[in-house]
């Protein structure tokens, strides 16, 4: 594993987008994005409606990646630099070279290929400037959307991590899906 690449945020470009650090100036078009009930329906986590959370989480991904244990990017179109998604690596596994990925797009930028063409540079860099071996997702059942652009990046379905999700008084199952590198075409 490549630990340099924690020296500085490292920034990736594709046709479209550039994913690039989140800061505190990002902080209102995260709350556009995060507090979209749709997009949130198949997270973890609920709606987020208020500034302050969104800027208490924007510390956090800095300091997860100042503590380098996950990087997660800001998905800003290059057209005007304005963040719409993010997407990032967590659950980093240094000794098996591993880690899962998750990854949100405000609902009004659905249906571009834009989750496509993101993820699809994340795990370039993954597996080529980092070192992973494996790579892993976990969606809800019912995400089709989500299911679609892991199969369209090559990821294969494991099988289901049953009602291991606990939200809004519900168990939801999970189904885990991952890609590695020998797998991966660049
Ligand atoms: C899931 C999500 C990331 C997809 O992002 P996106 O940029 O719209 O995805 P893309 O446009 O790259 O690809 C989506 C694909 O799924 C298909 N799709 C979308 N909704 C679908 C549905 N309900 N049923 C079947 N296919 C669907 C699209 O047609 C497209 O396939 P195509 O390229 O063959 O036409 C986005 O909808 C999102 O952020 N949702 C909310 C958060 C979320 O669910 N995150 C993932 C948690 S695991």
């Amino acid at each position: 594993m490549n630990e340099l690449i924690f020296e500085s945020f490292p920034k990736l470009n594709t046709q479209r987008l550039l994913l690039r650090q989140i800061t505190q100036e990002d902080d209102q078009s995260l709350l556009e994005v995060l507090s979209d009930e749709d997009t949130c329906k198949y997270l973890t986590h609920n709606a987020v409606n208020d500034i302050e959370s969104i800027k208490r989480m924007i510390a956090g991904m800095q300091s997860f990646f100042d503590e380098k244990q996950r990087i997660r990017w800001g998905i800003a179109q290059k057209t005007d630099n304005t963040i719409v998604g993010h997407c990032g690596f967590f659950d980093i596994d240094k000794f098996n070279c591993s880690a899962e990925i998750s990854y949100c797009l405000k609902s009004g930028s659905w249906g571009q290929g834009i989750m496509t063409e993101a993820l699809d540079a994340m795990l370039k860099f993954g597996f080529e400037d980092y070192g992973f071996n494996r790579i892993v997702a976990k969606v809800m059942k019912g995400n089709a959307g989500s299911i679609k652009v892991l199969q369209k990046l090559g990821f294969v379905e494991e099988g289901i991590l049953r009602e291991s999700l606990y939200k809004n008084g519900q168990y939801h199952d999970l189904i885990v899906f991952s890609v590695l590198k020998s797998e991966y075409h660049t």
